[in-house]
């Protein structure tokens, strides 16, 4: 079949795309343009030409599946086409639907006109991909736009709405009807007879550009890209956009495409972005989604009202639960400010905020939401009290209707057992702020039904969330492993580390917060409650660093009593001379020699027992793929994407040197900390997680 369909409207030739999911420029596409341009172009008749996406959208960008194979050096290449485009002797129109992105949008910008659907999105999003967008998009956009627009839109790879693109100037006009109002706007351009002159000609928007602006956009980009070296290559090529002549502009661009291309933070990011879109998929589960048009969330706190927040953004009518009029009206009134804050920040439009506040009510009767497509319970993390919130739904939600718990760690099957329908049991574990992390975490318990496990993948999508399918068991797929780098981080302080190294080492490495700086936040006392737990459970000769249990003795319970492991003014930390104490005399009683530690040392202890974990969870299918891992940790825990997650990451620094560590770690913590079989195999064989 031939990916562009060549049809004739008079004297206007309109050329559609048809490549589904997404009309990437592939080889076929590519080839399919280059021919079907020829013609118009040769054909006396043609007076114009309309390029268009069929299907939902319009071009993507370029096929991301076939980078570094043969088919992406396949002739016309993508600048062969602008070339064409750019020098060809009829009007030529992009009429954009759906998203017009990256190469789709490069492509576009050497059209004469670009005309776009009420509802269409353009943007180059190459940065996500740990690239640039090499086809003249940081060339041609400044010279619509000018410099520092340019350089918001491409650093941050936003997506933007027709209206605002239009206001912009990076398309012409906005329109009602597809094709037909498209193939008008060509024809008119046809009749004025002189074509617009190539955007990449145009020097009126970038001549004379404040150099400033580049300096500031470097200063705010190495703050905001913590490590990405795409955005700031991009600010590179926008100032060479408007210093050089376009012909040595493109080939800077090129230069610096290449460069990027060649990163390990590009193989980082792509095996992140097919693994979010891998981690979606369960192998075998055959069953249907059910509809989910309405739902309820069971308990108002910061938890609950977050995610009555995430089924309202997503257009779902949400009831919020809890046991008195004084709850709800408390966790309401938190909802409402986090709107206004998004309002007034203005990264969200005030109409948008007030339909979605409409759609949440409240009740304190399980009753009022019976007839609900899914409840959320979000209510305190004790095992009794879910027990009872699950006995009560099953007595009243209708037939059909999925039961999730928002539980972080407790036991799924233990909480099914409450209920005379298990198989509706789920877990959905939301991260905090709910409105905000993009994780969902799936749970499936040992009698989770395939349509129940069906209904809860495809929901994550709906409510915009990454997901992850994860098996019971302590801590699912990210909890489990976060122990073992938190707990890591204590056994460093106690061998000479000290905290303000660790969050350092921690956050220049791409974390949002370090270690110690989030103990402190999420509290000391909780960090103990939840080890004493865990204790009772653990196997003789397993040690814990005793350094959390003296700062609570000393009443650092961290951020919310002002110290913990630093002081605090508000959110500010500092380093305090007591906890060093506290710290040394930890070392002292047991003997345990205290050193220093290079950053290097300091990233690979931390990072290198997540991997250990991670292939255990492998080895019991609590994840299905070391991806899906890695899914949780971007999402969950904010690992840098653009170190691919803890299991691209440990691949990389090579799976025997993280066996090795694991020895070692077994040594010194006890044998939990020892490398998984999964591991040892692949390390000795010298094999990745492909492999596992
Ligand atoms: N190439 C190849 N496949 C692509 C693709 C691309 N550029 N973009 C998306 N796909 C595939 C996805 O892998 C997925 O495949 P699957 O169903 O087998 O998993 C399928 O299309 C649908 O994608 P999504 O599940 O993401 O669908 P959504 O509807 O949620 O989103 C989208 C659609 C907004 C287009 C989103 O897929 C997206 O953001 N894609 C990436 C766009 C991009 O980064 N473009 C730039 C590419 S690089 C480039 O152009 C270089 C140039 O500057 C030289």
């Amino acid at each position: 079949m031939n990916a562009v369909r060549f049809q004739v409207a008079d004297t206007v030739v309109v050329l559609t795309v048809e490549y589904p999911p997404v009309n990437a420029l592939s080889a076929a596409v590519r080839a399919g343009l280059g021919q079907a341009l020829a013609a118009a172009r040769d054909d006396p008749a043609v007076a114009a030409v309309v390029i268009m996406g069929g299907g939902s959208t319009f071009i993507a960008g370029a096929d991301i599946t076939e980078f570094g194979t043969e088919k992406s050096k396949a002739l016309p290449s993508l600048s062969d086409l602008q070339e064409t485009l750019e020098a060809f002797p009829k009007p030529t129109v992009a009429a954009i639907h759906g998203t017009a992105l990256g190469g789709g949008f490069e492509l576009a910008l050497t059209c004469h006109a670009r005309v776009a659907a009420a509802s269409a999105k353009v943007g180059l999003p190459e940065v996500n991909l740990g690239i640039l967008p090499g086809a003249g998009g940081t060339q041609r956009p400044p010279r619509l736009v000018g410099a520092a627009t340019a350089i918001d839109l491409i650093t941050s790879g936003r997506h933007v709405g027709a209206a605002e693109a239009c206001t912009l100037g990076m398309i012409d006009a906005v329109i009602d009807g597809l094709p037909d109002e498209a193939i008008a706007f060509a024809r008119d351009l046809a009749a004025r007879g002189e074509l617009p002159q190539p955007v990449i000609l145009r020097d009126d928007k970038v001549a004379g550009t404040d150099p400033e602006v580049f300096a500031a956009a470097r200063r705010t980009t190495a703050k905001k890209a913590r490590g990405k070296i795409a955005p700031m290559a991009v600010i590179d090529c926008i100032e060479a956009a408007c210093t050089l002549p376009p012909a040595e502009g493109l080939a800077f661009e090129t230069r610096k495409f290449r460069e990027l291309y060649a990163s390990d933070q590009r193989a980082a990011l792509m095996h992140y972005f097919f693994a979010e879109r891998e981690a979606r998929r369960v192998p075998g589960l055959a069953a249907q989604p059910r509809t989910i048009r309405s739902a309820a969330v069971i308990g108002a706190g910061t938890m609950g009202g977050g995610i009555a927040m995430v089924f309202a953004n997503a257009g779902i009518p949400v009831h919020l639960a809890d046991i008195s009029e004084e709850a709800l009206a408390r966790g309401l009134g938190t909802i409402r400010k986090n709107y206004e804050t998004s309002v007034c920040r203005g990264s969200l439009a005030q109409d948008k905020a007030d339909q979605a506040l409409a759609l949440i009510s409240t009740a304190t009767d399980y009753a009022d939401f019976a007839q609900a497509d899914i409840v959320v319970e979000a209510a305190f993390e004790r095992m009794d009290i879910k027990r009872d919130i699950f006995t009560r739904l099953d007595a009243v939600m209708r037939p059909g209707a999925v039961l999730a718990t928002n539980t972080s760690s407790l036991d799924i099957d233990e909480i099914a057992a409450a209920t005379s329908r298990p198989g509706d049991v789920v877990g959905v574990h939301f991260f905090s702020p709910a409105n905000v992390m993009k994780l969902q975490e799936n749970i499936r318990g040992k009698l989770t039904s395939d349509e129940t496990v069906a209904t809860v993948m495809a929901l994550g999508k709906t409510l915009g969330k990454n997901v992850v399918l994860a098996r019971n068991c302590d801590g699912f797929i990210g909890n489990r492993m976060l122990q073992y780098y938190t707990g890591e981080a204590e056994f460093l302080l106690e061998q000479g580390a000290t905290p303000e190294q660790i969050d350092r080492v921690a956050e220049q490495f791409g974390m949002p917060m370090g270690p110690i700086a989030m103990r402190d936040m999420s509290g000391l006392d909780v960090a103990m409650m939840v080890r004493e737990a865990r204790r009772a459970t653990l196997p003789p000769g397993e040690r814990f660093s005793p350094v959390v249990e003296r700062l609570v003795e000393r009443g650092r319970l961290g951020m919310k009593a002002g110290k913990g492991f630093y002081q605090y003014e508000g959110r500010n930390r500092r380093p305090d001379p007591e906890t060093i104490e506290i710290i040394e005399q930890v070392s002292r009683d047991p003997g345990i020699e205290r050193r220093n530690f290079t950053d290097e040392e300091i990233e690979f202890r931390l990072f290198a027992p997540l991997v250990n974990e991670g292939s255990k969870e492998l080895e019991d299918g609590t994840a299905m793929r070391a991806g899906d891992i890695d899914v949780a940790w971007v999402n969950g825990y904010g690992f840098p994407a653009h170190k691919g997650g803890p299991m691209f990451w440990g691949e990389k620094v090579g799976l025997a040197r993280i066996h090795e560590a694991a020895v070692e770690a077994a040594q010194r913590n006890g044998p939990r900390w020892g490398p998984g079989k999964v591991l040892e195999r692949l390390a000795r064989e010298g094999k990745g997680w492909a492999d596992a």
